[in-house]
């Protein structure tokens, strides 16, 4: 009954949710450039404050990066377990190439399709301003109609997930006491489709590495020097395409080791829903699979690992033309990892690949962007169960057991230094455009997703 009073709540008040959203949305919250920071630290003023609008004892917690948002709720529940910790991130990627945008990325708009479905438009709106703030708003609802939550909340907010979270670690050994919960919800995912509810049971790790190749002393004239002076882009791009053998596979010896596939169950249901190339790369313009050969598109993205560039800055590329034979070259490089792999040591393997790799008159110089583990969470726990059928009520179809390509340390963290679980549930679809020109959240994520989560705190 008193569920039945929020969700009714939720459908009324969906443009006071929406106006919430668009107002978070417009702070360029974007971690990993410092030139933000200040506005960085008003997106958690804005998150701290928002949470206290509920009722939540809400606080902003310095550290030694951006800030972290804490908010208990103190108010009444309906039943003392399990006490969960909800986690969010407030941060947002950096919006380079801003003139592929169609609209200004920190000026949300709410946008109707020639079908009639609308979309939430924003760097952001999906990642992840607009996933954790489905909680936060089926938090107000359920406060708002019945006076308390069902269960116990508390609620964590990160503002430096996109950037590879360096203050979290200590920021959780600090504050042990206050985060260990019974179990933590994370809402940093995605669906399988858009109409099909998902429950994330893998992620991805991560390891990320700036490698900067150093020749001459100085920039030479290409003519002058070219033929008898070591390049350093040369040296750079024969040492990256060293890295995949023809078979699509990474070279770095020890590279696939500690790896094994997820629980038979697990792996048969995947290939029972099945995804084809076509289907999943036609939407981005292309149709063929580019990684390890003989892996299936969904083993491409959850349960292999990759190396992958993500950067590659040498020389001059701007208007024109120069002739220059640069001094440096620089690439960032990144692997994603799955459960098995240890991160320090691929990063060893790929420094001393470089390192061997070198010509005389070369030199390297690294630099670490954050690494994780990849992991597989249980698959069949109670509260998974229970979160599983919240979600197929609300969506009127079984809610789908998936894994995820991209990386959330957090998860780790929680396992490894609160011993805590995590439930990962969330609303974003594949064309959402996260980390990309045009990010977009569909409205019905943003809607269903709140009653979604209304749904799991009753059920839990
Ligand atoms: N929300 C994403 C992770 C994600 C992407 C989960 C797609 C499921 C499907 C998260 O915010 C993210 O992008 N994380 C970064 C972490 C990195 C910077 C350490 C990532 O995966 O690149
Ligand atoms: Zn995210």
């Amino acid at each position: 009954m008193s569920l039945a009073a929020a969700l009714s709540r939720i459908d009324a008040d969906l443009d006071a949710s929406l106006a919430r959203l668009f107002e978070i949305i417009r702070i360029p919250s974007i971690s990993t450039d410092p030139a933000y920071a200040a506005d960085v630290a008003r997106a958690a003023d804005w998150a701290a404050k928002d949470l206290a609008s509920i009722g939540f004892e809400a606080s902003v917690r310095p550290t030694t990066g951006h800030p972290m948002v804490v908010a208990h709720w103190t108010g009444p529940v309906e039943r003392d377990a399990p006490h969960v910790l909800f986690y969010g991130h407030y941060d947002v990627q950096p919006v380079d190439p801003l003139n592929l945008w169609e609209r200004p990325p920190f000026e949300p708009a709410l946008i109707t399709r020639a079908d009639g479905s609308k979309m939430i438009t924003g760097r952001g709106s999906a990642d992840d301003k607009g996933q954790y703030l489905t909680f936060v708003e089926a938090c107000r609802a359920l406060v708002a109609t019945t006076g308390k939550l069902p269960v116990r909340v508390t609620v964590f907010l990160e503002g430096e997930e996109e950037s590879g979270s360096p203050s979290l670690t200590a920021f959780l050994e600090a504050n042990k006491a206050e985060l260990s919960k019974d179990l933590a919800l994370v809402c940093d995912t995605g669906m399988w489709d858009p109409t099909t509810p998902a429950i994330t049971a893998t992620l991805r790790g991560l390891v990320g590495e700036e490698v900067t190749i150093h020749c001459a002393d100085r920039d030479l004239h290409s003519g002058s020097f070219g033929g008898a002076a070591l390049n350093p882009i040369r040296v750079l791009t024969k040492i990256l395409a060293g890295l995949h053998d023809d078979s699509g596979a990474c070279t770095l010896p020890g590279f696939y080791d500690g790896i094994t596939d997820p629980p038979k169950p697990v792996t048969d249901a995947w290939d029972a829903i099945g995804l084809t190339p076509e289907e999943f790369l036609g939407p981005v313009g292309l149709s063929t699979l580019a990684g390890e050969k003989g892996r299936s598109t969904l083993e491409q993205i959850w349960t292999r690992p990759t190396c992958e560039f993500n950067g590659i800055v040498g020389g001059y590329a701007g208007d024109g033309f120069k002739t220059v034979l640069p001094a440096k070259a620089l690439a960032k490089v990144s692997f994603r990892l799955v459960r098995g792999q240890d991160p320090a040591k691929i990063r060893a393997a790929f420094r001393a690949y470089v390192t061997q790799s070198l010509p005389k008159d070369a030199r390297a110089e690294f630099k670490e962007h954050g690494g994780s583990p990849g992991l597989a969470l249980a698959f069949d726990s109670p509260s998974l169960a229970k979160a599983r059928d919240a979600l197929t009520e609300e969506w009127g179809k079984p809610a789908l057991i998936i894994g995820a390509g991209g990386s959330i340390p957090v998860v780790g963290n929680f396992k490894q230094q609160l011993g805590m679980d995590s439930v990962m549930v969330g609303f974003g679809l594949d064309d959402d455009r996260i980390h990309s020109p045009n990010e977009k959240y569909d409205l019905t994520s943003y809607h269903k997703g709140i009653r979604s989560w209304a749904r799991i705190l009753a059920a839990l």
